[in-house]
């Protein structure tokens, strides 16, 4: 049995007083929720406040990227090893908008990958379609693609400390969130690739979802054989609907 993970994915939201007043009304409203797991994921110049927040309080916190490399003369780069100095123990890699506004290549996310896991950290490994490759009934194959990146890099047996976060381009913060069914069918698809590679892997390996999910969608989606909780973006900044979120995981 798998068990439920919810992440919040700030972005590039929040400054001092705002985290902390969204982290210090997180830590009650979260503190009954003992089976799911729940993770923020904050920008790094904040990573130090909100382990000093939720340190012991039961909420994991993470970080939205990482340099692929580990230390040296890259300017403006933060290693897996620097988050981790912060009580990290998640990292987003190959959100779709790294790759999209960034340039993340399926080569450097899976160079990314490798260094999160490198570090002791958990990578939430981020794969999705947008709107025109779904439409023109390529989706299949971009999956395929971004999996196969990672999987070639590092084995499959690397998924084993992983979450991967099926998130479809077209709803993430549109509002449009893909159906239960629709996610459900991309969630087994995802876990019936790993499979073809590691059968023991693929049936351990939460597979979340993001993608405009809210306090009032969660309980659908996550009620789904396939889904394995949410990765939340702007429902993760009120502390409410990320709080209802986590709950509807059970
Ligand atoms: P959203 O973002 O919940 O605002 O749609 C999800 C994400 O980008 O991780």
């Amino acid at each position: 049995m798998r068990s439920k993970l919810v992440a919040g994915n700030w972005k590039m939201n929040g400054n001092l007083a705002s985290n902390q007043a969204l982290l210090t009304s997180l830590v009650p409203l979260l503190a009954p929720i003992s089976v799911t797991r729940c993770v923020v994921c904050v920008p790094y110049p904040y990573l130090a406040q909100t382990e000093q927040i939720l340190r012991g309080k039961g909420i994991s916190w993470g970080a939205q990227d990482v340099c692929q490399y580990e230390h040296g003369a890259y300017t403006g780069g933060v290693s897996a090893g620097m988050v981790a100095d912060f009580g990290c123990r998640y990292v987003i890699v190959g959100h779709s908008e790294r790759r999209a506004l960034f340039g993340d290549t399926d080569e450097v996310v899976a160079q990314k990958f490798v260094a999160v896991l490198k570090a002791g950290l958990t990578p939430i490994f981020c794969v999705g379609e947008t709107l025109a490759e779904r439409e023109s009934g390529v989706m299949e194959q971009v999956i395929a693609r971004q999996l196969d990146a990672v999987m070639a890099k590092s084995g499959a047996v690397a998924l084993e400390g992983a979450v991967v976060a099926y998130e479809p381009v077209w709803a993430i913060g549109t509002g449009k969130t893909a159906s239960p069914e629709q996610a459900q069918a991309v969630h087994a698809l995802i876990r019936g690739r790993v499979a073809e590679q590691d059968m023991r892997v693929a049936d351990g390996l939460p597979i979340i979802y993001g993608g405009s999910v809210k306090a009032s969608n969660a309980a659908q989606l996550f009620a789904m054989p396939d889904i394995d909780g949410g990765l939340i973006g702007g429902a993760s900044l009120v502390a409410e609907e990320f709080a209802g979120i986590c709950k509807a995981a059970g």
